[in-house]
């Protein structure tokens, strides 16, 4: 069978398939044209997607000779999955892997955001770190605080028990579902939406995205949050609002926002976001460790390699 991979990953996975006797067909440069990229796929039974092409009843219609799909990163919003199923074709996806990872970006934008250090490296930077100032650029401590998850699976569940761990702030979370775990272990309590929104000083979306959930977080959601609120974003751009967000934040309405997920992808670098002293935003980097990036490639090989086999993938997206 030829699996189409579509950009460079970790050599882990290339490995696995090509010791499983897979073919794999690679682009002979970096970026492609949606053109050339439907070309390629339309020569390959299986993909191996890195990055964000979408996959809808348009790209089935096209390429009819794909029978498996496996996607280099855990969500899976970019294929409509209902569509692929009922085609029966199987979507894998490559979680566990990267939840330290991700959930390390979160904990690591709540600090940036709670102690201004974006807009500090910049003063230092542009020569202007004067003298000692006792009332200048304060953050606030989160010892205590209340974090807020929306979407309390396994990543969630990781930047909860960080919180937990080292400021041991109280967990409430908001989910499809019940987290037992998180109950027992975090002593997590969950809330309605409105509750969370409205207790939380530090909210931080965990959640798998849907196009229905697109501009969740809004302008009345957004002013519905303490002054102090801090707003984190490592799951998908399209949860929030960017212009609503701008604005309660040029506004000081709430503490600030960090964000690892923009809409869209690549966000422009003149984004007015990116002049505001109290947000800082990372270019998409969750799972971007060694450790969790040889972690997808083996599990991405490993989907297409059980498909290869009549066998069931071992993570699959489709119910
Ligand atoms: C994921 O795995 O879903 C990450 O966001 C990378 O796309």
């Amino acid at each position: 069978m030829k699996v189409f991979l579509n950009k460079r990953i970790p050599q882990t996975g290339i490995d696995l398939l090509k010791a499983n006797n897979l073919e794999i067909i690679t682009p002979q440069h970096d970026i492609l044209s949606q053109h050339e990229w439907l070309e390629l796929c339309k020569k390959a039974d299986i993909i191996l997607n890195v990055g964000k092409n979408k996959f809808g009843r348009n790209f089935f219609d096209n390429c009819p000779n794909i029978k498996a799909i496996s996607l280099f990163s855990v969500g899976f919003d970019q294929v409509d999955i209902e569509e692929a199923t009922k085609r029966k074709i199987p979507v894998g996806n490559t979680p566990n892997v990267l939840n330290r990872a991700t959930s390390d970006i979160a904990f690591l934008l709540m600090q940036m955001v709670s102690r201004k250090a974006n807009y500090n490296t910049e003063k230092v930077k542009s020569g202007n770190w004067k003298d000692f100032d006792a009332l200048e650029q304060l953050g606030q401590e989160l010892y205590g605080k209340t974090l807020g998850i929306f979407g309390l699976g396994r990543i969630g569940f990781e930047m909860a028990q960080k919180c937990k761990d080292a400021f041991q702030m109280n967990i409430i979370y908001h989910n499809r579902n019940h987290n037992e775990q998180a109950e027992k272990e975090l002593y997590a309590k969950y809330v309605s939406f409105d509750e969370l929104i409205e207790q939380s000083d530090v909210i931080s979306i965990h959640a798998n995205y849907t196009s229905e959930q697109m501009d969740l977080f809004n302008q009345s959601v957004f002013e519905k949050m303490k002054p102090n609120a801090i707003f984190i974003n490592t799951a998908r751009g399209g949860f929030h609002n960017e212009t609503d967000l701008f604005e309660v934040l040029q506004s000081n309405k709430i503490w600030g926002a960090g964000l690892d997920v923009t809409n869209p992808e690549p966000m422009d670098s003149k984004n007015p976001l990116l002049q505001l002293p109290n947000v800082v935003v990372l270019p998409h980097i969750g799972s971007a460790t060694v450790e969790a990036r040889n972690g997808m490639s083996r599990i991405a090989a490993e989907n297409i390699i059980a498909f290869s086999r009549n066998q069931p993938m071992p993570n699959c997206a489709n119910p």
